[in-house]
C-alpha cells in the first residue's frame, strides 16, 4: 500500500514540528513547503537524517514548488505571520488573508482531494476563505483551535488537581479569540464533573488562563507564538481522518443551522473520520455558554466582514 501523503504548508515553527510529528507518528511521505527559499529544504534535510535514530523510513521532502504537493492526502496551513506581543490574533488579518488565498488557490490545483487543516490566525476567519477560495466540501475544510484550547483548559484542570491529564476531559467551543468558550459543564475528571473538585473562583481564574493561553506564550516567546501545542492538535486531527477514527474533537467547522447559526464557521464537537468532518455533535450548553458562544460567534462574524473589506468585497 502506497504511503498517504501530508503537506505541510508553511515551515515555520508550526510546520517543522509538525514534520516531525508526523514523521515520528508514521503518518505517511512529507511534504514540507515554504515561499521561503532554502527553509523547508533544511528542515526536511535536518529530519531526514534523523531518521535512522528514530526509524522512521518515510520521505521527507522541502520545496518552494506547490507541485511537489500533488495529490496530497491531508494539507495541514500553517502558512503566514504569526503574531508577537501585544498583538491580537485579529492583528493579522490584512496580511494572512492574502497568503492564505494564495494557499487555496494552490490546495486547489494540485491537492483537489485532500483533507485541509487550517491553522492560520485568524483561525475563523482564514479557515471560512479557504473553503470559500477552494470551493471543497466543506467536509473537507476544517480549523484547529478547539483542540488546542481544549488541551490547554485540560492542562490547567489537571495542574491544579495534581491528577493526570488523561483523566480530564473538556471542550472550548466557539472562536479562537479571546472570547473563546470553556465549557465548564461538560468538563469532567475521571467521570466526575470539574465543579464538585474545583471551587468556582479557581475555575474562573482557570478558564481565564485559557482564554488568554495563546498570548501567555506570546509574551513569553516575544519572537512568535505557541508551536508544539498547536502542532499536536493538528496532527490529532490529521490522525483521526487517515485512520478513520471517528474521533469526537472540538474543532472549527460550517455551520449550517446547527447552534441556530448559518453560514459561519466556529468551534463545535465534531467527528473526524475517512469522510472529514462526519457530523456536527450538538450539546445542550448552560444559558450563560449559550450567550457566551453566541457572543463569540458574533465576533467571527465581524471578523469575516472585516476580511471582506480587507479583500475588497462586500
Ligand atoms: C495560539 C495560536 C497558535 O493559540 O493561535 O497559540
Amino acid at each position: 500500500m502506497p504511503r498517504k501523503k501530508i503537506a505541510l504548508i508553511g515551515a515555520g515553527m508550526i510546520g517543522g514540528t509538525l514534520a516531525h510529528l508526523a514523521a515520528l507518528k508514521r503518518l505517511g511521505d512529507v511534504v514540507l513547503f515554504d515561499v521561503i527559499e532554502g527553509l523547508p529544504q533544511g528542515k526536511a534535510l535536518d529530519l531526514l537524517e534523523a531518521g535512522p535514530i528514530e526509524g522512521y523510513d518515510c520521505k521527507i521532502t522541502g520545496t518552494n514548488r506547490y507541485d511537489e504537493i500533488a495529490g496530497a492526502d491531508v494539507a495541514i496551513v500553517t502558512a503566514g505571520v504569526a503574531r508577537k506581543p501585544g498583538m491580537s490574533r485579529d492583528d493579522l488579518l490584512g496580511i494572512n488573508a492574502k497568503v492564505v488565498t494564495d494557499v487555496a488557490n494552490h490546495l486547489k490545483s494540485h491537492a483537489p482531494a485532500a483533507f485541509v487543516i487550517v491553522v492560520t490566525n485568524p483561525l475563523d476567519a482564514m479557515v471560512t476563505l479557504m473553503k470559500r477560495v477552494t470551493g471543497f466540501p466543506k467536509q473537507r475544510v476544517v480549523g484547529q483551535a478547539g483542540v488546542l484550547d481544549s488541551s490547554r483548559y485540560r492542562c490547567f484542570v489537571a495542574l491544579e488537581l495534581g491528577v493526570s491529564v488523561e483523566s480530564v476531559s473538556a471542550m472550548v467551543l466557539g472562536g479562537h479569540g479571546d472570547d473563546m468558550v470553556p465549557v465548564r459543564s461538560y468538563c469532567q475528571v475521571g467521570g466526575v464533573p470539574v465543579e464538585k473538585l474545583i471551587p468556582a473562583d479557581r475555575l474562573e481564574a482557570i478558564e481565564k488562563r485559557t482564554r488568554n493561553a495563546g498570548g501567555e506564550v506570546v509574551a513569553l516567546l516575544k519572537t512568535g507564538s505557541a508551536y508544539y501545542s498547536p502542532a499536536a492538535a493538528a496532527i490529532q486531527m490529521a490522525e483521526a481522518y487517515l485512520f478513520d477514527k471517528k474521533q469526537i474533537l472540538p474543532c472549527a467547522a460550517l455551520l449550517e443551522g446547527e447552534y441556530g447559526v448559518r453560514g459561519v464557521y466556529a468551534g463545535v464537537p465534531v467527528q473526524i473520520g475517512a469522510g472529514g468532518v462526519e457530523r456536527i455533535v450538538e450539546i445542550e450548553l448552560t444559558e450563560k455558554e449559550r450567550k457566551e458562544f453566541g457572543a463569540s460567534v458574533d465576533h467571527v462574524k465581524e471578523l469575516v466582514s472585516a476580511m471582506d473589506k480587507v479583500l475588497g468585497k462586500n
